[in-house]
């Protein structure tokens, strides 16, 4: 098995390719633990993740709850308004608390960029950012190369429109970072006012009109419009903005005749996205609710130590003959 020499997963920027493929390869591993009668292996029995979500979160959060449990590990969940933090007691200290009660990984989400860094310097578990501010959110990017992959084999060649809105958007950071590290080319597509200034420091060619954005792409992956971080008028009216930058048929015919539609979710039907095409053939959405268990085994695996010396293949073949016997 391939190493991966890594305490925490805080980005994608401080990843290698190597990296992301022995995550990759081991969710290909995991993926079908979730698909069998009995979805759990014993992997990470006796180890203890804590989720600690002090933003909404549907899909980051329930998946890694999910991964944890489908790995035998035992599960916590803190989010913000349930804990002591509505009493005013600060982020370190929460943390150091937390720490007390000897976790190996928690998993953390925060409305700051850099909280999983900060807390990471400072605790002796590892920490996984499960999206921090607009900075990057790496499990979405891995289970979206995950669904890439899987459906045209490789990371490298392709074309990749990330559509809407980008200013705000951790995963189109993080999604952009990965897929300039295998050679893929990453189109950041939106209206001027929700596009970061600079954009193409982050490797990405920059579009203001969708169509062109859009031409002879094998992925469309599209962003809601980040209504709770929009600060001012950035946007003249959401039915302008779905005129000019939501994708229907027509645009999908712009691009490569095998071009698939993603979406991290929440999906804004209607606004970023038309409801037929959400629901289409072409739509891997919920493909990627899927990989995103599998993805998260795979980075909860991997960063606790001792199993180092188990694959991903032996680990996922122990929980086959465990619910065969
Ligand atoms: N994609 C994503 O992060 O979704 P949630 O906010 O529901 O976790």
């Amino acid at each position: 098995m391939a190493g991966f020499a890594h305490n925490h997963l805080l980005g994608i920027a401080n990843l290698e390719r190597e990296d992301i493929t022995t995550i990759l390869d081991a969710a290909e591993a995991f993926i079908n633990v979730s698909r069998r009668p009995v979805r759990k292996v014993p992997a990470l029995r006796g180890k203890t993740v804590i989720n600690m979500f002090f933003e909404a979160s549907t899909r980051t959060r329930t998946s890694f709850e999910l991964a944890g449990k489908r790995l035998s590990a035992d599960v916590v969940n803190v989010t913000g308004s349930g804990s002591s933090l509505s009493k005013g007691e600060s982020l370190l200290d929460t943390c150091r608390t937390l720490e007390a009660m000897r976790p190996d990984i928690v998993v953390m989400r925060h409305n700051a960029s850099g909280a999983p860094h900060y807390v990471a310097r400072r605790v002796g578990c590892s920490v996984v950012n499960g999206g921090d501010g607009a900075h990057e959110h790496p499990t979405q990017a891995l289970l979206d190369a995950y669904m890439i992959r899987h459906t045209f084999g490789t990371l490298s060649g392709l074309k990749v429109a990330i559509c809407g809105d980008i200013s705000h958007s951790r995963v189109a950071r993080s999604n952009a970072a990965l897929l300039n590290k295998f050679g893929s080319e990453v189109r950041l597509c939106g209206p001027r006012t929700l596009l970061p200034v600079a954009a193409e420091t982050l490797g990405a060619k920059v579009y203001a009109d969708l169509n062109e954005g859009i031409e002879g792409v094998n992925v469309i992956m599209l962003l809601r419009i980040q209504r709770e971080r929009l600060e001012g008028a950035l946007l003249p009216t959401m039915r302008e903005y779905s005129r000019k930058f939501g994708v229907a048929q027509p645009q999908l015919d712009r691009a490569a005749p095998n071009a698939i539609v993603m979406h991290p979710g929440p999906m804004n039907r209607g606004v970023e996205i038309h409801p037929a095409l959400a629901d289409s053939e072409r739509s891997v959405i919920l493909d990627q609710v899927e990989a995103g268990v599998a993805v998260r085994m795979a980075v909860l695996y991997l960063l606790a130590k001792d199993q180092r010396g188990t694959s991903p293949e032996q680990a996922a073949a122990m929980g086959a003959r465990s619910a065969e016997s």
